[in-house]
Parts: structure tokens; sequence; C-alpha cells
């Protein structure tokens, strides 16, 4: 068994993907499994489908490797503590122990953000980056991942700060813009002001964004005017299985 490689899965709002990931290079080598998340992203639909997949990966591998799960809740000391676009039911739930003993292995269990964070420091957009790396995920919701001089710093939930009266992830994710119908220059008026606002709040040295509109981010982050350098991120819909991976073997 090799025993640089490890398994992440990321679990989202729409899809549950894993893959085996290179620890060395951040490079996926096997292929990427993907499949809906259920209707209602319940906690035992979750794990039944998150199960399917492993089940292929494990088989395909031939060995039981590492494996790290990303979720886009508050997770801490393996509970999520929150539920911005997910069943209710995940509220308080130990999810890791549930899923280690329903899936019969160690498992790390993070916020998607922060995985996706940890990859793009480890092995994507901001390697050798230097003070404050602010991640943001442009998704249905907004993830946020703080990094500093490369330490990960968990569950900063920027996407909730409060803007103007609303949560911002409700007008500025790329959820938004695909309900309100935006062209890219209104969604970018948008973004400006959720990115001056946390600029003002935390002045990074670096930002990097992230999900899978930023591999459109020519046609959005040049319309944004930062005192920050915002750039996107090299791994977008694989960051979260990179990071998810990366974390549980170390
Ligand atoms: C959640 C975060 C998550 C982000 C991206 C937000 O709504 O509160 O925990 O990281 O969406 O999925």
């Amino acid at each position: 068994m090799a025993t640089d490689h490890a398994i992440g899965i990321d679990i989202g709002g729409t899809g549950i993907k894993g893959a085996v990931v290179d620890l060395g290079t951040g490079e996926l080598v096997s292929d990427r499994r993907k499949i809906a998340t259920p209707a209602g992203g319940r906690p035992d639909d979750i794990l039944e489908a998150a199960r399917e997949l492993l089940v292929e990966i494990d088989a395909a591998e031939g060995a039981i490797l590492p494996l790290g799960v990303c979720f886009p809740a508050v997770v801490k000391h393996g509970r999520t503590l929150s539920a911005a676009n997910i069943s209710e039911e995940w509220i308080g739930l130990n999810a890791e122990e549930l899923f280690e003993r329903e899936l019969g292995r160690e498992i790390h269990f993070i916020n998607d953000a922060d995985a996706a964070g940890y990859a793009e420091s480890r092995y994507g957009a901001a390697v050798d980056a230097e003070g404050l790396v602010i991640l943001t995920t442009l998704g249905t919701g907004i993830g946020s991942a703080l990094i500093y001089d490369g330490v990960l710093v968990p569950n900063t939930e920027l996407g909730h700060l409060e803007l103007d009266g609303h949560d911002a992830e409700t007008r500025a994710a790329f959820s938004a813009m695909e309900r309100d119908s935006l062209s890219w220059e209104k969604w970018a008026k948008r973004l400006q002001r959720y990115y001056s606002h946390v600029e003002f709040l935390f002045s990074p040295d670096l930002f990097v964004v992230g999900g899978g509109v930023s591999k459109h981010h020519q046609q959005f982050l040049p319309l944004l005017d930062l005192k920050t350098p915002i750039v996107p991120a090299v791994h977008r819909n694989n960051a979260g299985i990179l990071g998810a991976a990366s974390l549980a073997a170390h």
C-alpha cells in the first residue's frame, strides 16, 4: 500500500465527489467519482451515498487508505455545528463518530472551505505565501479559510458576514448570480462590496478565489478594485478533495 496516498471526499449541496490523492504532488491519482447529493441532505442519506462512493474507490485501490471528508458546515472536534445549505439534522451531530462507526474506519471530518484553503496553501495558489491568505469559495454559499503563514485557522464562516442587512452569501455567492440572472458586471459589483469589506476587516496579503466558477475568473476578477492581490484557486473543484485527503494523512 502506498502510504503517500489518501482518499478525499467532498460533500456538497449538489454532489459528493471523491478521489485518491498523491500527498507528495497534490495530484488526483484515481478517477474522480461523483454522485448526486440525496435530496434533503439528511445525515443518513448522505452517509449511504458516501459509502457507495467509498466502496468504488476502495475496490479500485485494493487497499484501505486514510480518509478525509469535508463538509459545508462548521466542524468542531468532529461535530457539525451549522447547516446553511443542508439539512438542519446536521446541527450538533457527531458526524465524524457516526461516519467512523458506519464506515468502519478512521476519518478526519472538516469544513469544505478549510479543506480547499489548506489544499491551495500546500499545493496551489498560495504555496509559500507569507502572512494572511484568505480563500473564499464561491458556490451555493460562500466558504472561507484563513491561513496565516501556512497555518489554517479553521471555521471562519466569512460567507455569513452581515452586509447591508443581508447574509453576505445570499447576495454574492455564485448561486445568487444564477438565481438573479446577473451579468458578470452586476455580480462583480456585489463581489466588490463583499471583498472590500473583508479586506477592510482583515487586511489580508492575498485573496484566493475558489469554487467551480473560478474557472471563469477572467470574467470577474479583473472587474474588482482591491488593494490586496486576488487570484483564482489552482485546484478549483478538486481543492476540497485534496485538502481533506491531505489533512487526514497528517
Ligand atoms: C457554510 C460554510 C461552507 C460554505 C461553502 C456556507 O454556507 O456555512 O460552512 O464552508 O457554505 O460550502
